[in-house]
């Protein structure tokens, strides 16, 4: 993908996200930070059948990749059980920004939505993160 597609994707994501805002009793949500630059973000999200995530929302504040990469993201996990949602990994992410090269600082704001993500599906399966995903 060359450069100008992804900075294209990342910016109509980023003015027009998608699944921003907050749900009324959510069944799951997280909240975590950015270490290198203190955005927040908060995810939350309600179940349907068969532990299949009906509705996700994300909110919080941050930079065009970080506020991209939640959109992007909620928008690929709608749908999927928990168990799979609990195993999508950062590959397929950064694939579906369109860029696997992003330097060790915006890789943070990238990544912070999924560390989100499962730190609500870990938190719901009352575990805590384990494999890939400590590395977040
Ligand atoms: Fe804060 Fe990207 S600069 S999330």
């Amino acid at each position: 993908m060359s450069e100008d597609l992804y900075k294209e994707i990342i910016l109509d994501y980023y003015k027009n996200p998608r699944n921003y805002g907050t749900l009324e009793n959510p069944d799951m949500k997280a909240m975590d930070t950015n270490p290198l630059c203190g955005d927040e973000l908060e995810m939350q999200i309600k179940l349907g059948e068969s532990d299949k995530i009906a509705d996700i929302r994300f909110n919080g504040k941050g930079c065009a990749i970080s506020m991209a990469s939640a959109s992007i993201l909620t928008e690929m996990v709608q749908g999927k059980k928990i168990e799979d949602a609990r195993q999508f990994n950062k590959e397929e992410l950064l694939g579906a920004m369109g860029t696997p090269n992003l330097g060790p600082v915006r890789i943070k704001c990238a990544l912070l939505p999924l560390k989100v993500l499962k730190l609500a599906i870990y938190s719901h399966l009352g575990k805590v993160l384990e494999g890939d995903d400590r590395n977040l």
